[in-house]
Parts: structure tokens; C-alpha cells; sequence
């Protein structure tokens, strides 16, 4: 070992033991008869000392020349320091150095390697390696080893088996585009990149493995957003003789083990909502119920009152805002600019329940009918009413974007809790899509419908609902599954349903078809986002700051310049069948 120590590791305790360090140069001051190093690794930083007089000559010389980032090996003795900082929690100490290697020189790093750096996003995606150093993602990347390893143990404990699937597959349809890559040996022929395990699982559960988990890379070539990498990874799941009950059960356990063991946090009983439910309360399938902020609905209180407006609208509907009586004129125009700018609605009405009730729409309601609002809403005296009209599904949706955007700018009250969870289930089956004017499916084609909705799958596809369910997390799909189809005959309607002719079915899913005609048991499953969970414990909005080399908004790795054209193209290509146009 090049140390006896880490760098995160010694305390007063430790005083006048001899110690060895080996770390970064994190800052050099030098005070003329005294310079002192802070030396960093993955476990903290420590303070070496060099003085005059007390350190060798030539070793005192010699550190004039380290610079910042220079790895080093630093020995000498554990001595209490005169002035202790109390932010680090080796403050205490520092370490008067006898002897010093340096074991690597530096370039001068092209941007602070501190939480608060100097460097732009693009600068540090470059130098990702170095923006790993930084602390804040050092805590990141260990946050996601915990968060793996804890889930692990659940499931481990639940008796699951961790099993590997193949990545060079076949089209897996979770309603992106594959990735795709040209095979040497069959030309013409070519693997998709898995946009999730999810046939191979279910083949597993007809083999009988019963309880499957695996830490799966998945692949999906869409538009990216801070949630979505092109490359991102699945806690994929599947159980074999469960009902919906026992996976939302046993999922809820792992999650509440998590932020038990990683926050410290207790969560509750995960709330359930069927997705009726959510659009209708919260205009989402993902509420973040930390906000609170459900939506009341007002439509027939306020027709026929004289407003055109509320008169032509399908949905008239509001959200109750606690304090928001004493909010300007100014701070409601802006909010009414978000609305028309961001969100399918027109125009915000508002009402202040102050001393006074104001709102306006006073020219067409009186201030007793403004109360009645109240009363239906629950809204206090010091709070405001912001209400929305239209049409019922793009009404919900501005609502729900407008309940966000409100959500941003509250302080963050001390009773909001900073987690919330809750599962979202009974979504549609299938979803109209106009472009393409067919059914597709809402989850995935291997999704059972609700028992009790089956004979609607062909007289009325859009109603049905399915057994699948969500699990959000502070506003955040963190996961997804469902109980699957395990009756050939079933899958088969399915992909009837979808447009999927008999002949094309048997050439994309037959040997799910097959296998489903080989005893495969009842089974379902769930996959959970861990760069989604990660990003909520760590706090931050984007899961790019949980990945170690994640790709940027265009799915480039700037550092890798990923993807980059061929060394040879003519004849890469050519070995694989290909020629460019
Ligand atoms: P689904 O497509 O809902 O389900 O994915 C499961 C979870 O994976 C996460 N996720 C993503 N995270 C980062 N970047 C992406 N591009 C991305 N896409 C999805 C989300 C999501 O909830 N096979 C099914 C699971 C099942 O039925 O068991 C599936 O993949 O957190």
C-alpha cells in the first residue's frame, strides 16, 4: 500500500501517530516560512504543513515546485493544529511532513475542481474525469453504489436471482427506436440493442426462475430530456404466480428500504391512484404530491353566470394556493404569461381571498358567489384561487404545468415532506395515435388487460384498462410494470388489437408466442429507473449528474467523440454488408 491512511481518515485521536498519505494537490498556500498543502482523495482532504526550520531545507524547497492536482505521497506526524476548522471533519489535525514523493505530475486542470467550478457544462463533460473529482459527484457516484447495493440485499432476501440477458437482441418494443447494430457474419442482418429485458425475463419465468432481477444497461435511440439518456439502467424484475398486489407490495418494501437506509427517512404507506384519478386531480400519470395542490373542480358551480368564458368550457377547474391572497397584480401576470406561453390554456382567472375577496372576474361574480368557490375549494381566508377553462384534457394538462410552476417558487415549507411517493395504476390499455391512426400499447403489447375489461378489447380497444402500474417518486416516474399476458391466445388478440397481422407477430414474437404455449406460469414484474432514484436522493434535476460518463442533450459523448466516424469506413462497412448512400 502507497498510505496508511485516507485522507478522510485521521482525528485528534490520532494524534503524534506517524501516518502516510497519498492523494491529490487540491491547493498550495504558501506563507513564505509556512505552506501548507490540502491534499484530497475519494475519502476527504487533509492538511499537510511545511515549515522552515522544522521541515528538511530541500524538502521545504521542493514543494515550491508541486502544483495543484499533482499526485503525491506525504509522510510525516499527526499533530493537532492551532486553529481547528470545524467544517472538515479533519480539521483538527494536519500533518507535519518529513517525507514527500510526488508520484504524478499534472497538467493545470481547466476548471476548479470544487462544487462551485469555474467550468461551463461542455468544458467538464470533456474533461469528465476530472469533473469526477469534484465532490459533489463523488457523493453522487457513491450514492448509486449504495442504492444498488441495498437493493440488491432486498432482493437477494426475497429470493431473487440475479440473471444476465444478451445484448445483442432482437427489437424490443417499449415505444422508442431502436439502437441497432449490422451482424459481420449474416449480412443484411441485424441486433437491436435491448430497450429492455423485458421478453427475456418473461422467458425466464417460463423456465421457472421464478424471482429474476437484473441491473440492466437499456437502450433507447429518443429525444432527450434531464430524465432520458439514450443508454440508461433498469432494476428490471419478475416474479412468477403474483397478482398486481404482491409486486406493488413487495416494491413498495424496497423502496422504503432505500430511503431508510440512504436518508434516514420513514416513508409511508405509498398512496395509490388509479390514473383516472391523477389526470383528473393532479393533470399528470406522475403527481408530485410533496406540493399538496389538488385540483378542484368548478364547472358546475360557475356556468350559466354570464362569463363567456367559463359558459363555452368544458372544464372549469382551479388549485387552491395557501398565502397567495397577498401576491401583486405583477406576480399573477407573470404566472397568466406562463399559462398562455407554456401551457395549452388561454387566460388564468384568479380569486384573492384577502380582507377583501378580489379577483378578476369580479365584473361577472358577485363576492358571494366568489365564496361559495371557497367553500367547494377549501380555500382560507390568505389564500388565492387560480382557476382554468377549456377543454377537459389539455384544461387538466395546463393545470398540472401551472401547479408545477407554482410548486418551484414556494418556500419550501417546513411540514412539506421531502419525499413522497405514491403508485399510480389502472392505466389505459392502448392509446389512440393519430399520425399512424392505429392502437399502440400504453406500457408494452405483453401487458394484460384488467379481467373484468377483456371483452372490450375488440369492440371498444381504447377503454380497456390494464394491469399496469407506475411508481413515482417526487413528481418523477421512477418505474414501471405490469402483470403480463401468460395465455398464447390472449397475446395473440393483442397483437391483433395493435395491427399486428398474424404472419408478423410470428416473425417478431414468436418464440414468445411459443414459449408462452410451453406452461409458462402467471407471472409480472416491475423495472425501476436507477438513474432516476439516484437523482432524486442526490437532490439534483438531471440524471446526467449520476452517471459517470453520461451522454450530452445531442446523445454525444464529447470526451469519447461518440458515436465518430469509421477508421477504414469503405471496408468496415463493407464487412458487414453496408456501403453508405
Ligand atoms: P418503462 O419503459 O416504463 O418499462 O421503463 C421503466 C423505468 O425506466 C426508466 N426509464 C428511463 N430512465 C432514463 N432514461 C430513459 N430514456 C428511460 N426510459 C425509461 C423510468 C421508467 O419508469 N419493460 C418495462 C418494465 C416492465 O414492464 O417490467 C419497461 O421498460 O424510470
Amino acid at each position: 500500500m502507497l498510505r496508511t491512511h485516507t485522507c478522510g481518515a485521521l482525528r485528534q485521536a490520532d494524534v503524534d501517530q506517524s501516518t502516510t498519505l497519498a492523494g491529490w494537490i487540491h491547493a498550495i498556500r504558501d506563507k513564505g516560512k509556512i505552506i501548507w498543502i490540502d491534499l484530497r482523495d475519494r475519502y476527504g482532504r487533509t492538511q499537510l504543513v511545511l515549515e522552515e526550520g522544522i521541515t528538511p531545507d530541500k524538502l521545504f524547497q521542493q514543494v515550491r515546485a508541486l502544483g495543484r492536482e499533482y499526485v503525491i505521497q506525504a509522510t510525516g506526524k499527526v499533530v493537532a493544529r492551532s486553529a481547528p476548522n470545524p467544517h472538515l471533519p479533519t480539521g483538527g489535525i494536519e500533518v507535519q511532513v518529513t517525507q514527500l514523493q510526488v508520484l504524478n505530475t499534472a497538467l493545470l486542470p481547466p476548471f476548479l475542481i470544487e462544487d462551485d467550478t469555474d467550468g461551463g457544462e461542455e468544458l467538464r463533460m470533456r474533461h469528465r474525469y476530472l469533473d469526477l473529482r469534484r465532490p459533489v459527484l463523488q457523493h453522487n457516484l457513491q450514492l448509486r453504489h449504495q442504492l444498488l447495493h441495498c437493493c440488491r440485499n432486498y432482493l437477494d432476501k426475497q429470493h431473487f436471482l440475479e440473471i444476465e440477458t444478451p445484448t445483442l437482441i432482437k427489437s424490443t418494443p417499449e415505444g422508442a427506436r431502436d439502437f441497432i447494430v449490422p451482424a459481420r457474419q449474416q449480412p443484411g442482418h441485424f441486433y437491436a440493442l435491448p430497450q429492455s429485458p423485458q421478453t427475456l425475463k418473461q422467458l425466464l419465468m417460463v423456465s421457472g426462475m421464478d424471482r429474476y432481477y437484473q441491473v440492466a444497461k437499456c437502450f433507447r435511440d429518443e429525444d432527450l430530456r434531464a430524465d432520458r439518456q439514450p443508454e440508461f439502467t433498469q432494476l428490471d424484475c419478475e416474479l412468477s404466480f403474483v397478482e398486481q398486489e404482491d409486486v406493488l407490495q413487495l416494491f413498495e418494501g424496497l423502496l422504503q428500504q432505500v430511503l431508510q437506509e440512504l436518508k434516514g427517512v420513514t416513508l409511508p404507506a405509498f398512496p395509490r391512484m388509479t390514473y383516472a384519478e391523477a389526470m383528473a386531480q393532479y393533470g399528470t400519470d406522475k403527481p408530485d404530491l410533496r406540493l399538496g395542490m389538488p385540483f378542484v373542480e368548478l364547472t358546475d358551480l360557475v356556468k350559466g353566470q354570464g362569463f363567456p368564458v367559463f359558459d363555452a368550457a368544458a372544464l372549469v377547474v382551479g388549485v387552491v394556493v395557501k398565502g397567495a391572497a397577498q401576491w401583486s397584480r405583477k406576480q399573477l401576470d407573470v404566472l397568466t404569461q406562463y399559462v398562455r406561453e407554456h401551457t395549452p390554456a388561454q387566460g388564468l382567472v384568479y380569486v384573492k381571498y384577502g380582507d377583501e375577496v378580489k379577483s378578476s372576474v369580479d365584473k361577472f361574480f358577485t363576492a358571494e358567489q366568489l365564496t361559495t368557490w371557497a367553500e367547494r375549494a377549501n380555500a382560507q381566508r390568505g389564500d388565492a384561487l387560480l382557476v382554468l377553462a377549456g377543454e377537459v384534457a389539455p384544461t387538466r394538462e395546463a393545470l398540472g404545468q401551472l401547479r408545477l410552476e407554482i410548486g418551484k417558487a414556494l418556500p419550501e415549507s417546513e411540514q412539506a415532506p421531502a419525499f413522497a411517493a405514491l403508485w399510480v395504476t389502472d392505466f389505459p390499455l392502448l392509446e389512440w395515435e393519430e399520425e399512424t391512426q392505429r392502437y399502440h400499447a400504453m406500457h408494452h403489447p405483453f401487458t394484460s388487460p384488467k379481467p373484468e375489461d377483456d371483452a372490450l378489447l375488440e369492440t371498444d380497444p381504447g377503454a380497456v384498462r390494464a394491469n399496469a402500474y407506475d411508481l413515482v417518486l417526487n413528481g418523477q416516474e421512477i418505474g414501471g410494470g405490469s402483470i403480463r399476458i401468460h395465455d398464447p391466445a390472449l397475446q395473440e388478440r393483442m397483437f391483433r388489437t395493435l395491427g399486428i397481422v398474424p404472419e408478423v407477430a410470428q416473425e417478431q414474437f414468436g418464440f414468445l408466442l411459443h414459449a408462452l404455449q410451453h406452461g409458462a406460469p402467471p407471472h409480472g414484474g416491475i423495472a425501476l429507473g436507477i438513474d432516476r432514484i439516484c437523482a432524486v436522493l442526490a437532490g439534483t434535476s438531471s440524471i446526467r449528474d449520476v452517471i459517470a460518463f453520461p451522454k450530452n442533450n445531442a446523445g454525444k459523448d464529447t470526451m469519447l467523440q461518440a458515436p465518430g466516424t469509421l477508421a477504414e469506413e469503405a471496408s468496415q462497412l463493407a464487412e458487414v454488408g453496408l456501403k453508405r448512400r
